[in-house]
């Protein structure tokens, strides 16, 4: 093991990559549980992107981290600015408190309970135009034919922007997101925010729906937000709301075609579905955050040391079997509150939509089709890093009465 600094006890050195101890088992979330049995602080040599790093791996020293800004920033480089050249932050995830707030709060009216619910038919709407286009054949690839499209087609809505645009996006999104070459990744990201300030210098000059508006008329500390700051903010819920969402959807697919008695369950009694989001979301947590030691300290015993990162595996905390009784078992039924959307001031500004959107294609899905199973050998294919996303989920059904 070389280079590990001096201040780092070898007892808590972990000389292994997330992303390689996860993908040994059949279940990551069950492979990456076994970092439970050691230390609640563990340094990795590769924790992300081959930079080394902590690793918290215990439900309430993560949670005290999101809540302790003085010690733990969220501010790092902008990892699309960079890419791009740009000076660009995305906007709130990557300011802390106190400035945070005086930019959340001009996003934050447009995304409670209330205003999602509004969206209610259109994320419906999205949802069964997807599902009309495989459900005659009997089997799909999940991911590639629902759950990547999907959520770009919500974000498109939510941001008044061209259907017609979907094609190009996802394209944009497959090569930033999983593309081999690094020119395809700068490509994309550089496309993605030329097309943004487009529609940005647009709906400056006309804004067209209580988002937009809520950007190009937002203000911080009483004066009117500028370029970067708006673009910080569209890039944001552009990436905010893809990833995370088509790896939960995978996830929770996967759980039903491989639990015929809760698929049935869900399906007879479809009021039980909020509550089987909210346990399906603790047990399928699938990002990975991080923040940025602020200035050298010591915490819990441990000495840190400014500018080094600390990785939050949501994962972990929310089977973290001193929170949570039997913690690898989905119990719709268990009342238990999780921190899947985070906690603290960046808690998920998409809480509400991401919800929504998970219970309608769980009840979309149960609708339509019965006996929801895996098809064939081989029939999922996952990644573990900065998020555990299914990569391939090949799904076949019998099609429930009346329908078509
Ligand atoms: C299942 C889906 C989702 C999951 C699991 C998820 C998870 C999270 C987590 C863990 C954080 C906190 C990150 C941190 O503190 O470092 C976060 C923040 C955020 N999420 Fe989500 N998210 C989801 C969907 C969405 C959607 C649909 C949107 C956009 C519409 C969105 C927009 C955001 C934004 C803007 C933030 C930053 C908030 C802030 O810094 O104040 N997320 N999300």
């Amino acid at each position: 093991m070389n280079n590990i600094p001096a201040h780092i006890p070898p007892a808590l050195v972990w000389d292994h990559s997330f992303d390689r101890f996860t993908a040994e088992m059949e279940d990551p979330f069950l492979a990456a549980s076994r970092l439970h049995a050691g230390p609640p602080l563990i340094w990795a040599t590769d924790a992300a992107y081959g930079r080394p790093g902590w690793i918290a791996t215990r439900h309430d020293l993560i949670d005290e981290i999101f809540l302790d800004h003085e010690h733990f920033s969220a501010e790092r480089p902008g990892m699309i600015g960079e890419m791009i050249g740009v000076d660009l932050r995305l906007n709130p995830i990557e300011i802390d408190p106190p400035a945070h707030h005086a930019y959340r709060r001009n996003l934050n009216p447009v995304f409670t309970p209330k205003a999602m619910s509004a969206l209610e038919d259109a994320v419906r709407q999205t949802c069964a135009m997807l599902v009309q286009i495989f459900a005659a054949r009997g089997e799909c690839d999940f991911i590639a034919d629902f759950a990547v499209p999907f959520p770009s087609y919500i974000f498109l809505d939510l941001m008044d922007l061209p259907r017609d645009m979907a094609p190009t996006f996802l394209k944009w999104e497959e090569d930033l997101m999983r593309g081999g070459e690094v020119s395809d990744r700068v490509g994309a990201a550089r496309a993605i925010y030329q097309y943004l300030c487009d529609h940005k210098d647009r709906q400056v000059a006309d804004p067209s729906n209580p988002l937009n508006r809520a950007i190009v008329d937002g203000h911080f500390e009483g004066r009117p937000l500028d370029h970067l700051e708006m673009m910080g903010m569209y890039y944001v819920l552009w990436v905010g709301g893809l990833d995370t969402v088509y790896s939960t959807l995978g996830w929770v697919m996967h759980h039903l075609a491989t639990h015929p008695d809760l698929q049935a369950r869900l399906a007879e009694h479809p009021e039980l579905v909020p509550q089987a989001v909210e346990e399906f979301t603790r047990a399928y947590s699938v990002v990975v955050t991080h923040r940025r030691v602020a200035r050298d300290f010591e915490f819990h015993g441990v000495a840190m040391k400014a500018g080094e990162e600390v990785h939050l595996p949501l994962a972990l905390a929310n089977r973290d079997p001193d929170r949570f009784a039997d913690p690898h078992r989905v119990r719709i039924d268990r009342k238990s509150r999780h921190i899947a959307f985070g906690t603290g001031v960046h808690n998920c500004l998409g809480v509400h939509l991401a919800k929504r959107e998970i219970r309608i294609v769980i009840e979309e899905f149960l609708r339509q089709f019965s006996h929801i199973r895996l098809a064939g050998e081989d029939a999922m294919q996952f990644h573990t890093g900065r998020t555990f996303g299914v990569d391939r989920l090949r799904l076949c059904w019998d099609r429930r009465d009346g329908s078509e």
